[in-house]
């Protein structure tokens, strides 16, 4: 059985899907097997051909190689909001047990296999449900990635304790460079290093 993790972030937009991709490109240099699962994402478009295109799910496609997109992503909304509204929009009811599902099947196939959240880790899911039941129900430990920007110290730490608050295992964090020029980068580093109770696992440059 594979070894998961649920990937969140002090925010959405601050490169979960890209910490997702260098994480997995990272272990697939150690020789393991890495899919990813993208469960619900918002702000998909039609293709001329009618096929469904997520930039998300294609990014992280194109890096693990999945040719199973449905598997990957089983539910998949047009307008670019939180899944709780677009659900209701479409008349879908999202279901952790369809989501659970989907992974186990991953799980048998992988070593390892990453979740990407949508959004932070109390983003709404459905009217009753955040991103941290899927977290709970896939009982996953997690992986925070930080979006290195003024204000990140804080959105990092309470993101860190509602993990620790909600029973899951903080694995760890990752310090992803979202803007070029962050003053004083590495004394904020060493800020979140001192104060988030988990390795940091992987530091990716800005990349623009
Ligand atoms: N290290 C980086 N260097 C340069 N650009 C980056 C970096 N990380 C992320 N970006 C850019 O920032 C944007 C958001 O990144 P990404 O899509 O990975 O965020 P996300 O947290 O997965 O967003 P969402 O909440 O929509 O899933 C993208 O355009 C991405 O290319
Ligand atoms: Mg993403």
């Amino acid at each position: 059985m594979a070894q998961g993790y649920f990937i969140t972030g002090t925010d959405t937009e601050i490169g979960k899907t890209h910490s997702a991709v260098a994480l997995t490109r990272h272990w697939q240099a150690q020789g393991r097997r890495v899919l990813a699962m993208k469960p619900v994402a918002s702000g998909c478009e039609i293709r001329d051909d009618g096929s469904w295109w997520n930039d998300d799910v294609a990014r992280l496609s194109a890096a693990t190689g999945q040719q199973d997109l449905a598997l990957m992503n089983p539910y998949r909304f047009l307008p670019p909001v939180s899944p709780h509204i677009a659900a209701r929009e479409a008349g879908q009811l999202i279901s952790l047990e369809v989501i659970a599902a989907h992974y186990q099947r991953l799980a048998e196939e992988a070593d390892v296999v990453l979740v990407e959240a949508a959004g932070g880790w109390l983003a709404p899911l459905t009217d009753e449900l955040c991103m941290e039941d899927m977290a709970r129900r896939l009982a996953l430990p997690v992986i925070l990635v930080v979006g290195m920007r003024l204000g990140c110290i804080n959105h990092a730490l309470l993101t860190a304790r509602a993990i620790r608050g909600a029973g899951l295992t903080l694995a760890g964090w990752v310090a992803n460079r979202v803007v070029p020029d962050q003053l004083a980068y590495e004394d904020n580093l060493a800020t979140l290093k001192a104060a988030i109770p988990a390795p940091m696992l992987l530091e990716i440059p800005y990349q623009g």
